[in-house]
């Protein structure tokens, strides 16, 4: 699920693999590319990972035009044959494609009852498309605008035309796609960061344009042809961020540095006189709103209900949390004046980007709380929240989620006093014991690890109970055991396991409690007692104060509000030692996306 493309006097295999190397992390299941040359075009792809490629790649083949692509299956199984690039039968043009094509069965029916297709991918319609308007006499540039037009659904498409090496065309509707602009050659990226290696100029594309992209020139226009001017900007990424270091893992390393993203946020949001501060416009936003939505998916989720306690109890602002995807089916009555607040770390999510484009049609302010400065639903909400969380590389999100929280602290926080409520919490100082916490955490490898090999080395499934925001995390908890480890995990409200659930508790099943929650701990400690009752391995872990003598592991006390900031890093660093005692690829766990841009 990424787009690379490269043209210049360079040879472009290189900077193509490197590209995709850097849009690893956004998840994906086969990888290919194809360079261009007098001789022809030379197209290389492989199920797999990059590395893969790399070997299948012929390293005699010079050629200064190409593209790239990673593939995270949607139409067809990953395989070879279903790998990007595609061809059209004459081979004349090679493209790829993110996205998924809706009407492509329409779009065979109608123009391809002739032509035998060699995939089964959505996009060698595409492909083939084109390629009968160029036979029908239509001009290349004509033929691609018309054959876009004709697109129902989402695409980034970078496309080679063996006839002219002078060129790459590219298109974009709905799924993300920059170019980029150097000296002397210019490129095609997903995201920024897989081209950070050659430049920091890039120019955004918006919904239905098309760019061509020639080694000096870069023009864009609508579908219609018409000319667009828009100046580029200066992608503000540290190069040295993307990079692992010393770690073994991007997860491991973007989980210690939770406590500095955190010590960052506080900054960002702090005001001359050391006061958290949030944009005017936002925070009459809040205070006009008479209910909050919060939209999002998978731990930007998890990070949403945790949102809601704190908006609830600090602002006293009723809010709902909503699983993007399902909102337009089950979208509830809006109340009269509403607010919606996307959270989504990588803004590029298409369930969440659905709602957002939705909801403005229908007139309401939304809110984006997001990592990437310029992303789609950032640049589409009325406001933007960063979480300054660095960039996530790992698919398992651990850093944004923390960051969310903080930033979703803050807002109700500056939402509250500006109500004349929360007068008592000293939020800065509190989210600076959040940090402090949170150090301690990743200082305890050893234990983790020691509790993976304990409980989750050979466990077919584990269960996370917690009440109360302990439940929320016991949630985020859970999908980061599933995510990396592959085992089967679920979180459960604590009271709500014995309502069914309890029947999978065989001898020896994994149950990892959180109390953290003084109003609840007795209870918490009461499930824990049923399922060890019925031979459950339970692993309590606690905040001081709250302990007890069984308890595994004891977490350093934070503001009872603010546990789950620090409490869920035992459980990232869990699961973290349980996938890799399980030899699971923890940065890129199978059939994952990090970014995930179709519907
Ligand atoms: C994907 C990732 C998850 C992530 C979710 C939402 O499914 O694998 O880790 O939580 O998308 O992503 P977002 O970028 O919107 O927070």
């Amino acid at each position: 699920c990424g787009i690379v493309g490269y043209i210049g006097q360079q040879d472009s295999k290189e900077i193509l693999l490197k590209g995709l190397e850097k849009l690893e992390y956004r998840g994906y299941d086969s990888a290919g590319i194809a360079v261009m040359n007098e001789e022809g075009v030379h197209v290389f792809k492989e199920k797999g990972r990059i590395a893969t490629l790399r070997e299948t790649v012929d390293p005699s083949v010079f050629a200064s035009v190409g593209i790239g692509h990673t593939r995270w299956a949607t139409h067809g199984a990953p395989s070879k044959v279903n790998a990007h690039p595609h061809q059209g039968n004459t081979g004349r043009f090679t493209l790829v494609h993110n996205g998924v094509i809706e009407n492509y069965v329409q779009l065979k029916d109608e123009y391809l009852q002739n032509v035998e297709l060699k995939s089964d991918t959505d996009t060698e319609v595409v492909v083939q498309v084109l390629e009968q308007l160029v036979k029908q006499g239509m001009e290349v540039e004509a033929a691609f605008r018309k054959t876009l037009g004709q697109l129902k659904g989402s695409y980034a498409i970078a496309l080679l035309d063996k006839q002219n090496n002078e060129m790459i065309y590219v298109a974009k509707n709905k799924s993300p796609l920059l170019v980029g602009l150097g000296d002397g050659f210019n490129v095609v990226a997903s995201d920024a960061m897989a081209m950070l290696q050659v430049t920091d100029q890039y120019v955004e594309l918006m919904d239905r344009e098309i760019v061509i992209v020639t080694k000096e020139v870069v023009t864009i226009k609508n579908l219609a042809g018409d000319l667009i001017e828009r100046s580029p900007y200066t992608a503000e990424i540290d190069a040295s961020e993307i990079e692992k270091g010393t770690y073994p893992h991007y997860m491991l390393k973007e989980i210690d540095e939770q406590p500095l993203v955190v010590r960052r946020i506080i900054q960002e949001y702090q005001n001359e006189a050391g006061e958290l501060e949030i944009n005017a416009d936002i925070l009459e936003a809040m205070n006009e709103a008479d209910r909050i939505y919060i939209i999002a998916a998978g731990t930007s989720y998890h990070a949403g209900l945790v949102g809601k306690h704190f908006i609830e109890k600090m602002a006293q602002i009723p809010v709902e949390v909503h699983v993007s995807s399902e909102f337009g089916y089950n979208m509830p009555l809006l109340s009269e004046k509403p607010l919606f607040i996307f959270i989504t770390q990588s803004g590029e999510t298409a369930d969440s980007r659905a709602v957002l484009v939705h909801i403005k049609e229908l007139g309401y302010n939304a809110l984006t709380i997001t990592n990437v400065a310029g992303s789609t639903l950032s640049r589409e909400a009325d406001y933007t929240l960063l979480l300054h969380a660095g960039p996530e590389i790992a698919v398992a999100s651990t850093k944004a989620y923390t960051a969310q929280m903080a930033v979703l602290a803050i807002l109700a926080d500056v939402t509250a006093r500006s109500k004349g409520l929360m007068q008592n919490l000293d939020l800065v100082k509190e989210l600076g014991i959040v940090a402090n916490g949170m150090e301690v955490l990743c200082d305890a490898k050893e234990e983790m690890e020691e509790i993976a090999w304990q409980y989750l080395t050979t466990t077919r499934n584990a269960f996370f109970i917690g009440r109360g925001l302990d439940y929320f995390v016991g949630l985020e908890g859970s999908l980061k055991l599933k995510e990396i480890s592959y085992i089967q995990a679920e979180g459960f409200a604590g009271g709500e396991l014995k309502h069914g659930t309890i029947a999978l508790i065989e001898d020896g099943t994994p149950v990892i409690a959180l109390a953290t929650q003084e109003h609840v701990n007795l209870s918490i400690r009461g499930n824990v007692k049923e399922v060890a009752a019925r031979g459950a391995n339970p692993c309590i872990i606690s905040m001081k104060g709250l302990e007890a003598d069984d308890d595994r592991y004891v977490i350093p006390v934070v503001n009872e509000l603010l546990s789950p900031l620090v409490s869920v890093i035992p459980l990232q660093l869990i699961s973290y030692y349980a996938a890799l005692h399980r030899d699971c690829d923890v940065d890129k766990p199978r059939n994952l996306a990090k970014s995930v841009t179709v519907e």
